[in-house]
């Protein structure tokens, strides 16, 4: 489905009925990495996912990503779709997405799952990477990205015995476009910390993170987890950065039992 959402065209899938679980895609990934939990998910409850600005089935303009523009696309779809407020699934830079839209539409959110993310803002070394990571693609386009981070996606296991998924990470990561890397590249170096807002987070969350996560590891979830209030962790044995789409089966039951028991305002 597409929308007409701050003057550009954004894609999101809308499906079942009950409390809205918003599914907020990784970098450079689009919203077909929930394909599992949309189809698991949404016998119980109604499951959007929306591709952000730049990727999948959404308009890739030139400017205007940041992690608020994105916040500001997200709850101005929601009102499109009349859905006041919701529990929002963000992996990676979906987590950092979440936290932006705690900052400035606190109203919406009714409880978070914060899969494979962390609090911080980038360190220098981390920004030098961003923006060399930036300067690749622009010259070579997405594949500059997968050779970057295709190996350190997925748990060793994976790479050994399921070519089938790492193709099909691969193969998303290669659909995305140079604007929307470059967007995302940008609006993640300039997020600030949020660990200092985390105790302000007054809603239930469930954080997720992959036993093998190479990326944001087991110990950025336990300080996530040690600063909300309401907080409580799950480790997906087995799994890696892209938890969600590795063991899907886990992740699906562990978001499951966590959002029946949130009650609706
Ligand atoms: C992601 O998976 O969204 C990215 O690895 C996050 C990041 O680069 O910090």
């Amino acid at each position: 489905m597409k929308a007409q959402i701050n003057g550009i065209t954004l894609g999101y899938s809308d499906q079942g009925k009950g409390t809205p679980l918003v599914f907020l895609h990784a970098f450079p990934f689009n919203r077909t990495m929930w394909a599992a939990q949309e189809e698991d998910l949404s016998d119980a409850f109604r499951i959007i996912t929306v591709d952000m600005r730049g990727h999948g089935e959404s308009e890739a303009p030139f400017w205007r990503y940041s992690l608020e523009q994105y916040a500001s696309d997200v709850t101005a779809l929601l009102r499109h779709l009349r859905i006041d407020n919701a529990v929002f699934i963000g992996l990676s830079m979906g987590g950092y997405l979440s936290f932006t839209l705690y900052r400035l539409y606190p109203e919406f959110v009714l409880g978070f799952v914060l899969a494979d993310t962390r609090a911080e803002a980038d360190n220098p070394e981390q920004g030098k990477w961003r923006f060399e990571l930036a300067r690749r693609a622009a010259a070579q386009g997405p594949s500059a990205v997968v050779a970057d981070m295709l190996p350190k996606l997925l748990s060793h296991q994976a790479y050994e015995r399921r070519p089938d998924l790492v193709e099909q990470v691969k193969s998303i990561q290669e659909a995305a476009t140079v604007p929307g890397i470059l967007g995302d590249l940008r609006a993640m170096a300039e997020r600030p910390d949020s660990t200092d807002m985390l105790r302000s987070i007054r809603v239930p969350t469930l954080v997720l993170v992959g036993e093998e996560d190479v990326l944001t590891p087991r110990a950025d979830a336990e300080r996530i987890t040690a600063g909300i209030p309401e907080a409580i962790l799950e480790t997906i044995p087995d799994a890696g950065h892209m938890s969600n789409m590795e063991r899907p089966e886990t992740f699906n039951k562990a978001v499951r039992r966590f959002a029946a028991g949130i009650d609706r305002r």
